[in-house]
C-alpha cells in the first residue's frame, strides 16, 4: 500500500500515451514541474506525485497499492490482469474512465509477400509478440495451433530476422508495419488509454482528491467532443 499521503498517479515516462498524460494532468490543473527527468514530479499546488514509469508496469503498480491511479492502455491491463490471474496475484482495478487518447489495435501481421492469408494459415507458425497472453486466448478461441515467442521489443523485425513467421503486435497508424513490409490480418483487441485506480483504496483524503479531479475530467472530455 501507499501510505505516503500525497496521492499518487502512474503514467508512461516516454512513448504514445506520455505526451496526451502529461497534457491531461495539466487540464485537471495539476501543475507539475516536469521539466527535471526525474522519476517522481511533486505538484506545487496539490497534493500530488507523479511517478513517471515504462507502460507495463503501471498496472501492477495500481493493483499492488503502490500508486494509487495509474494512466495506461487497455491492452497492457488486459496482458497483465491475465498474467496475474495465472499466478495468483493481485489482478483488481478500479476502471475509473475510458479516455480519449491512446487509440490503437492488436492485431497479427505477417510478410508482404507472402500475400493474403485465412486462418487456418497460422497452424504450425510461430507469432512474436509483446502479448502472450491475449495472443493465447484468441489462438485457443480460434482453435489455431501456433507457437507464441514472447518478445518485449522490436517485435516487428521478428520474421525478418527468423525468430518467428508472423506477429501480434500494436498498430497505430499502420506505419511501422508498413516500414517493416508486413501486411496486417485480423484485430485482436481494440484500446484506449484509460484512467485505473487501486481497488482497496481507502484514504479518505485522496478519494476526495479524486471526487474533485473527475468531473473535471468529464469537463476536459466534453470540451473535446
Ligand atoms: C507500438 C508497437 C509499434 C508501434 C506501432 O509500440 O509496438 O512499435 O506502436 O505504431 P504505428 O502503427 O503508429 O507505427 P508502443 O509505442 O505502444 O510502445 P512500446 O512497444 O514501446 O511499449
Ligand atoms: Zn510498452
Ligand atoms: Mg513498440
Amino acid at each position: 500500500m501507499n501510505t505516503n499521503n500525497r496521492l499518487r498517479i502512474a503514467i508512461q515516462k516516454s512513448g504514445r500515451l506520455s505526451k496526451d498524460c502529461q497534457s491531461l494532468l495539466k487540464q485537471l490543473g495539476i501543475k507539475l514541474n516536469l521539466r527535471e527527468q526525474r522519476l517522481i514530479a511533486h505538484s506545487t499546488n496539490m497534493p500530488i506525485d507523479v511517478l513517471r514509469v515504462r507502460d507495463d508496469d503501471i498496472p501492477g503498480l495500481v493493483m499492488d497499492g503502490v500508486c494509487d491511479l495509474g494512466i495506461v492502455g487497455e491492452n497492457v491491463l488486459v496482458e497483465t490482469q491475465a498474467e496475474r490471474q495465472r499466478n495468483g496475484q493481485p489482478s483488481e482495478v478500479s476502471k475509473l474512465a475510458k479516455l480519449d487518447f491512446g487509440y490503437c489495435r492488436l492485431a497479427l501481421a505477417w510478410p508482404q509477400e507472402l500475400g493474403m492469408q485465412d486462418k487456418s494459415w497460422f497452424n504450425g507458425k510461430r507469432i512474436a509478440t509483446t502479448y502472450p497472453e491475449i495472443l493465447k486466448q484468441y489462438l485457443e478461441q480460434e482453435q489455431i495451433d501456433a507457437s507464441v515467442v514472447m518478445l518485449t521489443g522490436s517485435v516487428e523485425v521478428a520474421p525478418r530476422a527468423g525468430l518467428a513467421d508472423a506477429i501480434c503486435d500494436l498498430v497505430s497508424t499502420g506505419a511501422t508495419l508498413e516500414a517493416n513490409g508486413l501486411m496486417q490480418g485480423d484485430t485482436i483487441l481494440e484500446s484506449n488509454a484509460c484512467l485505473i485506480q487501486n481497488a482497496s483504496l481507502n484514504d479518505d483524503d485522496k478519494l476526495s482528491l479524486i471526487n474533485k479531479l473527475m468531473p473535471r475530467l468529464r469537463g476536459v472530455k466534453q470540451a473535446k467532443e
